[in-house]
């Protein structure tokens, strides 16, 4: 059998990562994590639970406290052909893509406490190899030994049109300026937070689609993907 590889694709919000890393963990048969999720789970917890108060402020200590009562996983769901999050045993994915959930992620993504937990877990799942995984701090963090790295990016009004589409698709009422306004103050929120902020790794492949179809950065990161596997084979080990 093919020795397996793990990929990092990190990169702003709404860049179109979860697509190319899904598609790319289909072709492959290997596993997709969307990290993003699990920051979206602990944030719908937070809410639920009375951590985010009405005047949206975090109580980030209450919250730090509550960590063990946060249980996340992913199971697939065979006609989706994907994975879906749950919280607690509940599917929390639909959910978890609300304005509400994308507007107070960037401030829970920030608390130490959160990270830790959700790194030891990406972790854990990534040393079985074969994994792609998209988020932040995927290659710089969470996997730096990761085998391939991809850092995506793309012009935040060509994002926020996508993103807008894509929740419009969903019946998700919104409107293009508040999905804009959402995905600029994340992406400067995430890029300049204390804790292990957004950035490329010195070893990622930038890619920017502004002009790219999905099938150019597919077949893109395949070409990649495909000589570092096949150069792993001659190596011992
Ligand atoms: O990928 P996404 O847009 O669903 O992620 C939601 C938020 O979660 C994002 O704004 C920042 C945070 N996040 C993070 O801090 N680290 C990651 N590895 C993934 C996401």
């Amino acid at each position: 059998m093919k020795k397996k590889i793990n990929i990092a694709i990190d990169g702003y919000s709404s860049c179109g990562k979860s697509t190319i890393a899904k598609g790319i963990a289909r072709e492959l048969n290997y596993v997709y994590i969307d990290s993003g999720a699990m920051y979206r789970a602990v944030t719908l917890f937070a809410l639920n639970h009375g951590y985010i108060r009405t005047d949206g402020a975090l109580d980030d200590q209450g919250l730090e406290k509550a960590l063990d009562l946060v249980l996340i996983n992913f199971r697939y769901n065979t006609d989706l052909a994907a994975n879906e999050t749950f919280l607690n045993g509940q599917n929390v994915e639909r959910e978890i893509r609300s304005i509400q959930v994308s507007n107070h992620v960037s401030a829970v993504s920030n608390v130490k406490a959160v990270r830790n937990k959700l790194v030891k877990l990406q972790r854990r799942i990534a040393e079985q190899k074969g994994v792609v995984m998209d988020g932040r701090d995927i290659g710089t963090v969470v996997i730096p030994d990761a085998e391939l790295k991809f850092f995506m990016t793309a012009d935040s009004k060509v994002r926020a049109k996508r993103r807008f589409d894509e929740l419009k698709s969903q019946g998700v009422e919104t409107s293009l300026e508040e999905v804009l306004r959402n995905v600029n103050s994340r992406d400067e929120y995430d890029s300049s937070r204390a804790n292990d902020p957004l950035r490329k790794a010195a070893d990622a492949i930038t890619i920017d689609n502004t002009d790219l179809t999905i099938e150019e950065q597919f077949q893109f990161v395949m070409g990649h993907a495909m000589r570092r596997i096949d150069a792993l084979q001659g190596v011992r080990g």
